[in-house]
């Protein structure tokens, strides 16, 4: 309670953001407008959209992005993890001229060796991909991951998390953001949908369960182990909210137990929450696991890895083609999962993950380092403010939340302090400091000291103000 009214204390006593977001970003403003004639909503991808209206960049360098009104800011949204490098890093530039000089192309359509070069090296931080495939997003690899589930398993339902996101398509778009009065018990979340147009039926192929409830999820999976084809994790939730060991120990050992696959979807995670994602953290094997963000460079892309017995589900019998009409009598189309893409494991793509990876082979640790220090020093500024505040988070990835309750689960999340969140994330845009409101933080190689320093001093700044 005490909390709660020391929060609304200095929510009074902040001046509001928006007078001077309107005054720095007039130009923003105006390419918002126009874009909105061309683009729905002015956007890209409805994540880029926040209120008032999304600045919009023009440069970026290191941790810095610099807005069209001129504005520089230290950037902790990092394109939403994915730069884990920061912005424009020359080891990535020279690879990637490096790769087309030597392959005379951009794309080769055609096995190159650099797709194998690059597995293997993804199998020494992750050896639980026995077999890897490329795809050109994160979305697309979830999906994949579902499909090869569904095929080995022979079994058409899913099972996904509340509040947990995969990417925006039918089986994935229910429960990552519902509002608690539709949500229903803790122990047995209703399937929310969260976007027009799904096909009808589909809530029935998607259960719901409650991350860190490891009673109740087995009860849940137990119930529904004939239909479930997978079972779909982000092992820590948005990057940020780590799994609890019992939970996770005893979800593996379930999903094995009832013949369910288990995908941990390590989008956010891969490299972040240590350099072999979480799973090396908790030292649980998936039986899949999907990448992307880091991996990619900053380039669209994704991968799927998991056993061989159901990665190799998608592979094509020997001498046969997906589309052959001569194929043989002994195997047909349905023998195999179809899976293709003309830009699958693009080789500019490869090389600017594979430069990423050589760089935080050397860099990752200190990047770890510089993401407590600044965690630290948030949260002593905070306790000084006496706001209740504190970070949770691990590798890279942190969020700064304002309570000092618990904080296990999807739910918990939502009776934090969120309007205080959403205020001062826009101040700080005001003060140079970068993150889409309520956005985790992300840092990257090139955040250090100078960047610390900007953060805190605008802080300050913010809070003389008052
Ligand atoms: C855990 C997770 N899975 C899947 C995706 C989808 O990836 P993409 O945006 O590359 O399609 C995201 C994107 O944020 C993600 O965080």
């Amino acid at each position: 309670m005490k909390g709660r009214r020391l929060i609304k204390m200095a929510i009074h006593s902040f001046s509001h953001p928006l007078a001077s977001y309107f005054s720095r970003t007039k130009e923003s403003y105006r390419i918002h407008c126009e874009s909105k004639e061309h683009l729905p909503g002015g956007v890209t991808a409805n994540i880029k959209h926040f209120a008032p209206y999304p600045i919009v960049m023009k440069h970026g360098n290191g941790a810095w992005l610099t807005d069209v009104d001129g504005n520089d800011y230290v950037d902790y949204l990092m394109s939403y993890g994915a730069l884990a490098l920061g912005h424009g890093h020359d080891r990535i530039q020279k690879a990637l001229q490096k790769q087309i000089q030597t392959d005379g192309t951009y794309l080769f359509g055609t096995p190159h060796e650099l797709e194998t070069r690059f597995a293997q090296k993804i199998k020494h931080y992750l050896p639980s991909m026995e077999r890897i495939r490329y795809t050109n997003s994160g979305t697309e690899a979830t999906l994949l991951a579902l499909r090869l589930a569904y095929a080995y398993t022979g079994k058409t339902k899913v099972a996904k998390f509340e509040g947990h996101y995969h990417g925006g398509y039918n089986e994935m778009l229910y429960s990552i953001n519902p509002d608690e009065q539709q949500s229903g018990p803790f122990d047995e979340p209703y399937t929310v949908p969260e976007s027009a147009g799904l096909l009808p039926g589909g809530e029935e192929n998607t259960l719901i369960l409650p991350f860190n409830h490891p009673e109740a999820c087995d009860r849940l999976l137990k119930k529904h182990r004939q239909e479930l084809a997978a079972v779909i994790i982000e092992p820590v939730q948005g990057g940020f909210i780590p799994a609890e060991r019992e939970f996770i120990n005893r979800l593996r050992k379930t999903t094995e137990e009832e013949g369910i696959v288990l995908i941990f979807d390590e989008v956010k995670t891969g490299f972040r929450s240590s350099m072999g994602g979480a799973q090396t953290v908790y030292q649980v094997s998936p039986d899949i696991t999907t990448l992307g963000k880091v991996v990619g460079g900053g380039f669209p892309f994704g991968m799927v890895g998991g056993k061989k017995e159901i990665m190799d589900v998608s592979s094509p019998k020997d001498g046969s083609d997906v589309f052959d009409t001569m194929q043989s009598k002994n195997s047909s189309a349905i023998d195999t999962l179809f899976h293709s893409g003309t830009y699958n494991g693009h080789p500019l793509i490869l090389a600017a993950g594979l430069a990423t990876l050589e760089v935080l082979e050397s860099e990752y640790e200190k990047t770890v380092d510089f993401t407590e220090d600044l965690r630290m020093e948030l949260e002593s500024f905070f306790k000084k403010k006496s706001v209740p505040m504190k970070t949770i988070g691990m590798g890279t990835i942190f969020n700064p939340i304002f309570t000092i309750e618990q904080v296990n689960h999807y739910r918990d999340m939502k009776k934090t302090n969120l309007q205080f969140r959403k205020e001062l994330d826009l101040h700080l845009i005001n003060e140079g400091i970068y993150t889409k409101p309520l956005n985790r933080y992300s840092i990257s190689t090139a955040h250090g000291e100078k960047e610390l320093k900007q953060t805190m001093d605008a802080l300050h700044r913010i809070f003389k103000q008052k």
